[in-house]
């Protein structure tokens, strides 16, 4: 087996390599000066089987085209298998048009990648309206979820936690991880006017006098989402609001968002790379590497 990652997730795929004991090879990208992607392997692939570690963050769609070029790149060097790690899968959140005329964008990157990947692996993605990865992929999938691994981080560096949840989607980490550590949790109701406008309510009745909040969400974009909940929970009494996700994006100014409405501390996984990371899913991936 033959890890490698393309212009992402460097650290992570050197981490999972060494975990499994299997060989890093580091592939060479570049642009041409008209912008053309170049690829190249330094490593014979034939007969081998390539695990490529990429998170689509940052810039979701070059993270794309880079995985294709370096599948079918791989695949014509003689690769037997080629596994597709994206710790972050980009595209999931369009995932029907909203508008008429709209990409519909999860599907058309998922049919790219059927026709590249044998399989592919990712911690958490955003699935709303898809019950499952296989809703939009033909090949063989395997979703991993970090809420071991946040639950474990909150048990540890929390005292007397609530966690929360900042919408109904969110139930699926911030109720698991609650039940996992068994701590108080409760889901708001958020309704979304924009990318940068959001409202969120409490719907059922919960005691944060005095509390350590720790607010879980898959991804933090903007953080509005992260804001508002932290607002609301402030003013429930809540004596530190904290915010935990798997994939920190931080698109705009979402830090400066989050800590001037109140949050004291951000926590990434490291499914993106950034000084926020303070939670490893590297285990979880070469867990799964192990059986695939
Ligand atoms: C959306 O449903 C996701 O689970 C997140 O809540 C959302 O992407 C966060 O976005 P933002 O940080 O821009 O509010």
């Amino acid at each position: 087996m033959i890890i490698t990652n393309c212009s992402n997730s460097e650290k992570l795929a050197k981490s999972v390599a060494r975990k499994l004991k299997a060989s890093y090879s580091k592939l060479t990208i570049s642009s041409f000066p008209d912008g053309d992607l170049y690829l190249k392997f330094n490593t014979s692939l034939k007969g081998k089987k390539l695990v490529i570690v990429q998170s689509f963050h940052p810039d979701s769609s070059r993270s794309l085209i880079e995985v294709i070029f370096a599948a079918q790149t791989a695949k014509d060097l003689g690769a037997k298998k080629v596994i597709l790690v994206a710790p972050y899968l980009a595209y999931m959140r369009q995932d029907k048009r909203f508008n008429s005329g709209e990409a519909i964008s999860s599907r058309i990157m998922a049919k790219l990648l059927n026709s590249s990947i044998d399989k592919i692996i990712t911690v958490d993605p955003h699935l709303h309206r898809y019950r499952s990865l296989k809703d939009i992929f033909t090949i063989s999938t395997k979703k991993l979820t970090a809420n071991g691994v946040i639950a474990r981080c909150v048990h540890k560096n929390f005292h007397d936690a609530v966690i929360i949840g900042p919408d109904w989607e969110s139930y699926q980490w911030a109720e698991d991880i609650a039940k996992k550590i068994h701590v108080p949790v409760t889901v708001l109701r958020k309704q979304r006017y924009s990318s940068h406008k959001v409202r969120v309510k409490l719907v059922d009745k919960i005691n944060l006098k005095g509390k350590d909040v720790v607010i879980v969400d898959d991804i933090i974009s903007t953080g509005h989402t992260i804001a508002e909940a932290a607002k609301k929970a402030k003013k429930l009494g809540a004596k530190n609001v904290y915010a935990i996700c798997v994939h920190g994006l931080y698109v705009d100014n979402a830090l400066r968002t989050m800590i001037s409405a109140g949050v004291k501390r951000v926590i990434s996984t490291n499914t993106i790379t950034h000084p926020t990371n303070g939670i490893d899913i590297s285990s979880e991936i070469v867990a799964a590497l192990g059986k695939a």
